[in-house]
């Protein structure tokens, strides 16, 4: 009895312990979930400008004939949507572990929400949204990036096949999507 009691105990114990592990650990939840908050009109239809922009369509992008012959000439075996040489700038999280992405993300999304602002799980509650915009929760401790435009060249850079001279204001006025007033 009192022994069986105690490995209830210690098994409680395993699984609490188990569950804190994951909530430490920010996953990426696509941004298909962000998009409930961030696509009306009055709060600028965030997620709409990005669904029409190319970051959506850079998974897309890898299966056209173009893509197929500028991965030969890259040296690229089979198939681009396939190869990590590709991947790490055409999708969201490409290097991540699979226990880093929860069963919503899907890579076909392309470069999303995330790959900007980080993993979502810890922050995507409304309470913590309106924090991090408040100033009173330390952005950090969730996984959340407020936006860097320094950071586009991870990207933007003459390791793409394609590259083109990158002028960071001018491709920002592209892809802007001011919240708007809420
Ligand atoms: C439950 C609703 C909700 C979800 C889901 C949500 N947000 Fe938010 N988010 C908000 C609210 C509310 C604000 C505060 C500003 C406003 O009112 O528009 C905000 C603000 C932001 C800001 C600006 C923060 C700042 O400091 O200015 C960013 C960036 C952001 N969200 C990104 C995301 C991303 C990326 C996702 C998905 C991974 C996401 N949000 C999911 C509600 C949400
Ligand atoms: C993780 C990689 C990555 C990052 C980071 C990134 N981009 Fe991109 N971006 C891409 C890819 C890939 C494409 C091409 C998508 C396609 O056409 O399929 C693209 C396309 C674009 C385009 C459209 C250009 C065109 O010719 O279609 C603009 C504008 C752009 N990015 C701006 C930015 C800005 C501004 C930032 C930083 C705030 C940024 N990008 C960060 C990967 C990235
Ligand atoms: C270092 C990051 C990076 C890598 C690696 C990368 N791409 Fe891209 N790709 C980009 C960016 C950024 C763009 C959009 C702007 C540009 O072309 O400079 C883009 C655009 C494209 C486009 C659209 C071109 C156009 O003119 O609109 C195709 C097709 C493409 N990439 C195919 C590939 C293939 C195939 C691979 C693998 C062999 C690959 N890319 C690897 C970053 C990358
Ligand atoms: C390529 C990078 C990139 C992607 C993709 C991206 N953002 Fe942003 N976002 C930024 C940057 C950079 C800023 C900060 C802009 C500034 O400093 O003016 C920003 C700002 C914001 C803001 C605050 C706007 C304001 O007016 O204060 C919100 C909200 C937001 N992003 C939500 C999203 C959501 C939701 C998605 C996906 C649907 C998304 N972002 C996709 C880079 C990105």
């Amino acid at each position: 009895m009192k022994r069986s009691a105690l490995v209830t105990l210690a098994l409680m114990l395993m699984f609490a312990v188990s569950l804190f592990a994951q909530a430490d650990k920010a996953q990426y939840i696509g941004s298909i979930k962000c998009k409930m908050c961030h696509s009306s009109k009055a709060k600028g239809n965030v997620y709409g400008i990005w669904a029409e922009s190319g970051h959506a369509k850079a998974f897309a992008t890898l299966a056209t004939e173009e893509s197929k012959a500028i991965a030969r000439k890259a040296g690229v075996e089979g198939d681009p949507q396939k190869s990590q040489k590709c991947l790490k700038c055409h999708v969201t999280a490409a290097d991540a572990p699979a226990t880093a992405k929860a069963a919503t993300f899907k890579h076909d999304e392309g470069i999303g929400c995330e790959v900007c602002h980080g993993p979502g799980s810890l922050y995507q509650s409304m309470k913590t949204m309106k924090a991090l915009t408040a100033g009173t929760q330390d952005a950090k401790a969730v996984s959340f990036i407020k936006g860097d435009k320094t950071k586009c060249v991870k990207c933007h850079n003459p390791e793409s096949p394609t590259y083109k001279p990158f002028k960071v204001e001018e491709a920002w006025k592209e892809i802007a999507h001011p919240a708007g007033k809420s």
